[in-house]
This record gives structure tokens, sequence and C-alpha cells, in this order.
């Protein structure tokens, strides 16, 4: 196993296309890295770099210490897990399992217990004399990891392994794959679209977009403290509620505007704001789903609250998440045990301003949160 280093690395491809922009990252070994972020961002060719499967226009790679930017992808001892993994459909589990290694010329004793292992550490030994086709896709997937597992490479990497299967065995899979990272204390470098897979895995996440890493951390600094819009909206589900507003002062205090609404902020949370120059302008507020009182959990009379009109409720597990509008524009509230009123209802709710992250409108960077 090995750290992987990469340092200002970009990728043009030939019609000019910037696909990665200035990429660096220092991951230490036995890290569970995930890049996330939208389609098209340039995971996977983050990832195609690392492999050595799609030259870099500049920058520098090095694995265990070792710049790599000329080293072929077969001597770059890593290991490639994609979404699709095609099995060889005439070879057994074990065969496909053992390719790799006869490839190498590994002992046939010695990769026999090699297959054993990383069978017995995916639960596939049941499995071992199956052909592909009589595999589900779950158990495929495993096969593919398995492959990979065997040859104990100094890097994994692996693009949205667990995007074929269903929830279920996505779920299963996912634990799975994080168990194994655990005991073989892989490095690992994963791809996903998919922010919730990327909290539940990542040691730390890579938060991409167009191409460039927009911030690195682990899934709670992600969530508590995003550097910017992007960021907060991209991680959370559901998503962070963002809106206009326009700041005034009073005093000491900033107070924020919407519509007819008007939320004083404390003095602490006040003086990024106005020391910012942001008086008189209009800036991006954001509220996660979960900082909102609701209906008689709201005191009466008490400032900051809101009128606003149902529009659905929704059960997700034993949760129930609230969507509503303010003056047109729709909100999403986590909320415990739901409300009795119904769709067209008007109800109140208490917006936590301590809780709010406030953003540049042009940068898009945090203000305060
Ligand atoms: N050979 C190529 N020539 C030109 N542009 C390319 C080429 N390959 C990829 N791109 C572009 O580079 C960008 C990044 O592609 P990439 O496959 O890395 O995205 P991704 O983040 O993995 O997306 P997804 O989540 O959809 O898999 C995309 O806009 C894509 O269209
Ligand atoms: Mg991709």
């Amino acid at each position: 196993m090995a750290g992987l280093s990469m340092k200002n690395v970009s990728k043009s491809f030939a019609n000019g296309f910037a696909a990665v922009k200035e990429f660096n990252i220092e991951v230490e070994d036995g890290e569970f890295i995930v890049l996330a972020g939208p389609s098209g961002c340039g995971k996977s060719t983050t990832l195609r770099m690392i492999a050595g499967l799609e030259d870099i226009t500049a920058g520098e790679i090095l694995i265990g210490g070792h710049k790599v930017n000329d080293v072929e992808t077969k001597d770059r001892d890593v290991a490639m897990v994609f979404q699709n993994y095609a099995l060889y459909p005439d070879m057994t589990v074990y065969e496909n399992m053992a390719f790799g290694l006869k490839m190498r010329h590994m002992p046939e004793e010695k990769i026999d217990r090699e297959v054993r292992w990383a069978a017995r550490l995916l639960h596939l030994e049941p499995l071992l004399d199956h052909m592909p086709r009589m595999l589900s896709d779950g158990q495929r997937q495993r096969v593919a990891v398995g492959r990979a597992v065997v040859r104990r490479p100094k890097v994994f990497l692996m693009d949205e392994p667990l995007s074929n299967l269903d929830e279920e065995l996505r779920l299963q899979t996912r634990r799975e794959l994080k168990r194994i990272q655990e005991e073989l204390k892989s490095t690992v470098i994963y791809v996903t679209q998919d922010q919730t897979e990327a909290m539940a895995l990542g040691s730390r996440i890579v938060v991409m977009n167009d191409g460039e890493i927009q911030q690195i951390g682990t899934p709670e600094e992600l969530y508590r403290n995003p550097c910017n819009k992007f960021v907060a909206g991209f991680i959370g589900s559901p998503r962070m509620n963002l809106f206009d507003v326009t700041v005034e002062q009073d005093k000491t205090c900033a107070v924020l505007v919407f519509g007819e609404h008007r939320i004083t902020l404390t003095e602490e949370k006040s003086a990024p704001l106005l020391n910012g120059g942001y008086a008189g302008k209009t800036i991006v507020c954001g509220i996660r789903p979960e900082d909102f009182r609701i209906g008689k959990a709201c005191k009466i009379g008490e400032g900051g609250s809101v009128e606003a009109v149902i529009q659905v409720q929704e059960a997700v597990g034993d949760e129930m998440f609230l969507y509503f509008q303010v003056d047109e524009i729709g909100f999403v509230a986590r909320n415990g045990k739901g409300i009795d009123d119904h769709p067209g209802d008007r109800i109140r709710v208490c917006p936590d301003a301590s809780r709010f992250y406030l953003f540049d409108p042009a940068t898009e960077r945090i203000i305060t949160n």
C-alpha cells in the first residue's frame, strides 16, 4: 500500500476542452478518498490519469513517493474497478479472480491462497465454481472487486462501482467495501455522483465542479463548514435551502430582509457582514432542513418566525420532510414527527438564524456560518 500525491495536475483533451484544472491532493497511505461531484465535472478523467489510462497535460502524479507520469498502467501497481465490470464470461468466478495473477506468473499454490482469501473476504466461497451468467449483479460486482483485491495493489481506483446495483444491494456492498478497506488498510480513490455514498464511505471527500476542486475535507467538515455555495448545496440530503436576502444595518446588527420578513442577526454573526461591506446588498442565505422549528414548536410572538404555506409532507423512514413555501419560494424542513396540517394550510416556521450560512452573491464564497 502507498500514498498518492497529485501536484497541479491538469487535463485538456485534443479538442481543447479543459476537463481537470490544477488538481492538488496529498493522500495518506490507507485513506479512503471519495471524488464526488455532478456528471461531467472530471471525476473519471482524474481517476484515469492516476491509473495511467489518460495522459496528463500538466503536473505530477506520485504513487508511494515515485513519480509515475511516464510509467505505464501495468507498472503503476494500481487496480481499477469500473461501473461496467466486465467479467470473462467463459471463466468461473475462481478463474476470473486468478486471471490477473496468472498473467503475472505467480506460482499456482500462491494464486490459490490469494483467491481463497479474497473469496472469504467477499463471501464468494460458495460461488467459486460458478460462471458469471449464474450470478446476481451484486455477486458479479463482488467478483470484480475480488479480482482487484487479489492483486494487492498499492492503490485501488473505483469508478462508480455500485451504481448498477439496486438500493438494498448497493447499501450492503457499500458496507462490505468499507469493511474490506479497513481490514486491508488499503488506499482507495473512489468516484461517485452520490453525496450520500460519498459521506458514508469517505475518510475525506474531494468535491469537484467544472474540473476544479471546490473543497477537500472529512464528511463532517464539508457538512458543517462548506467553503462555498456549491459545496453547501451538494453535501446534505435533503439539500440546503438557498435563497436571496437583502442586508440592512440596525446599529451593530445586520438585519436580513426577505420579502416582508426581517430577521435580525446577533452582533457576532453580523460582524463579518457589516465589516465586509454587505449592508445594502443582496446576498445568498442558506439553511439546512434540520434548522427549522415548525408550527407549535415556534413560540407565539417569537421574533423571526414567518408564515408558510404547506405543500407536501413526505415520510422517509421514520422521518418527515416538510415542503413549504414562503412568498412563493420553496423550502424543505426535516420535521421529526410530522404535523397534522394539510397541503395549502398556513403554519409558522422559525428558522434558526444562528445556523444561517451566508454567501457572497458574486464569488459564492462563504461569508459566515
Ligand atoms: N476524449 C474526450 N474529449 C473531449 N472531452 C472529453 C473527453 N472525455 C471526456 N471529456 C469531457 O470531460 C469532462 C469530464 O468527463 P469525466 O468523464 O471525467 O466526467 P465525470 O465527472 O466522470 O462524469 P460522470 O459522473 O457523468 O461519469 C466531460 O465534460 C466530458 O464530456
Ligand atoms: Mg465518470
